[in-house]
């Protein structure tokens, strides 16, 4: 993918890039949800993303370029206004341009500057994460700064907070600024803290991308956020790991059904990351797939963020030999499954899943065959 995009910006802008950084795409490996309640989550960083090229210019024009667009979009060095319609790619930058002088970092001047990524969009594999990282990483070394990985991960998330303007926790870009090649990356969101578990050898991953998408997707995740926040709030907590389910049923009168089950959920699922914790240091994948599917099922009926689409998908995959275990991955309200899968799982399976689906829903589901990838760098 170097290769290509150093291609790609002569192509574009005549000239080599000076600065190439790549960034992964993660897969949510367990933690639904958890991340902005406090929680823990288990994530993967994987072996497809996004490499980013920059070039300084001397005229303090910002010239961006993505094939999602095709079109050059010039800015000046001061102009940092949310852009819309094909252009929208570009606020991922333009976000962590405007982070940066919150972490007392500065930003480069005048650029060429180039995306090109192998990572579905909207399959919930966080792309948007990963563009996040690796323009951060290009901006950074432009301007010869190089703070802690944790300050790279945070300017991500600022960006996507408050540029971007969703409400999402730490793990996309905790995932992609951490991972690790054969390890899963677990954060504890309260620091947060960062660290890596060694993935048992023979996991395969293997994900099925619906391209189906919630039109209110956005809405609804920022909808589930303020829920957890309500049900801390009447749980007397500030964050929901703060609470248990003792306690959770203790204060039942004082939710609304609805913020019942998504505490219940996130309580839960904090549990159900601690226990895959367990069982991954004994390798016990066939535990692990359990715990996966157990996800699954507490977010399609007490997060309710999963959709028919998605189910289908997931009760095709675990009546399927070979299979540890399979759930929604990321957000959800559509967008794709993972299944964790032994070495035997073969491409013949995975397409007779995903003829189910199409039986079904008329379109075969994008199959991606992914392994584990280092986390963002200069390359
Ligand atoms: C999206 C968000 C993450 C996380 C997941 C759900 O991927 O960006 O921060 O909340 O959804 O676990």
């Amino acid at each position: 993918m170097k290769e290509q995009l150093l291609t790609r910006f002569q192509t574009v802008f005549g000239r080599a890039p000076e600065v190439v950084a790549q960034a992964p795409g993660r897969i949510e490996f367990i933690g639904n949800h958890t991340d902005y309640n406090a929680g823990t989550v288990l994530g993967a960083s994987i072996d497809r993303g996004v490499w980013v090229g920059y070039a300084a210019r001397t005229d303090g024009q910002r010239r961006f370029f993505s094939d999602l667009s095709g079109q050059i979009l010039t800015l000046g060095e001061k102009d940092l206004a949310k852009q819309s319609g094909p252009a929208s790619w570009a606020n991922y930058p333009l976000g962590v341009l405007a982070a940066l002088p919150v972490f007392e970092l500065k930003t480069p001047g005048g650029f060429d500057f180039l995306a090109i990524s192998n990572l579905p969009v909207g399959a919930g594999l966080s792309s948007s994460a990963a563009l996040e990282l690796a323009s951060a990483l290009v901006f950074l070394k432009a301007t010869g700064q190089n703070p802690p990985r944790e300050t790279v991960v945070k300017i991500g998330k600022h960006a996507e907070n408050n540029f971007v303007g969703v409400p999402c926790g730490i793990l996309d870009q905790g995932v992609s600024g951490f991972g690790l090649k054969n390890h899963l990356v677990f954060i504890d969101c309260r620091g947060p803290k960062f660290a890596t578990v060694p993935l048992p050898a023979g996991a395969h991953f293997w994900i099925f991308n619906t391209h189906t998408k919630h039109a209110l997707v956005d809405g609804l995740y920022a909808a589930r956020h303020k829920e957890c926040m309500e049900a801390a709030k009447a749980l007397g907590v500030s964050a929901l790991v703060e609470a248990d389910l003792p306690k959770l049923e203790a204060s039942k009168a004082k939710l609304s059904p609805t913020a019942y089950k998504r505490a219940k959920h996130v309580i839960e699922e904090i549990a159900r990351v601690e226990q895959t914790n367990q069982a991954l240091k004994v390798g016990d994948l066939k535990k692990v797939g359990q715990l996966l599917t157990a996800s699954h099922r507490s977010s399609q009926t007490q997060f309710e963020n999963s959709t028919p689409e998605l189910d289908t998908l997931v009760d095709a995959l675990v009546a399927t030999p070979h299979v540890f275990g399979a759930r929604l991955t990321g957000g959800g309200f559509g967008g794709a499954v993972m299944a964790m899968t032994d070495s035997t799982f073969s491409e013949t399976q995975a397409r007779q899943v995903a003829a189910t689906y199409a039986k079904k829903y008329g379109s075969e589901p994008e199959l991606l065959h992914c392994q584990t990838g280092d986390g963002a760098k200069v390359v």
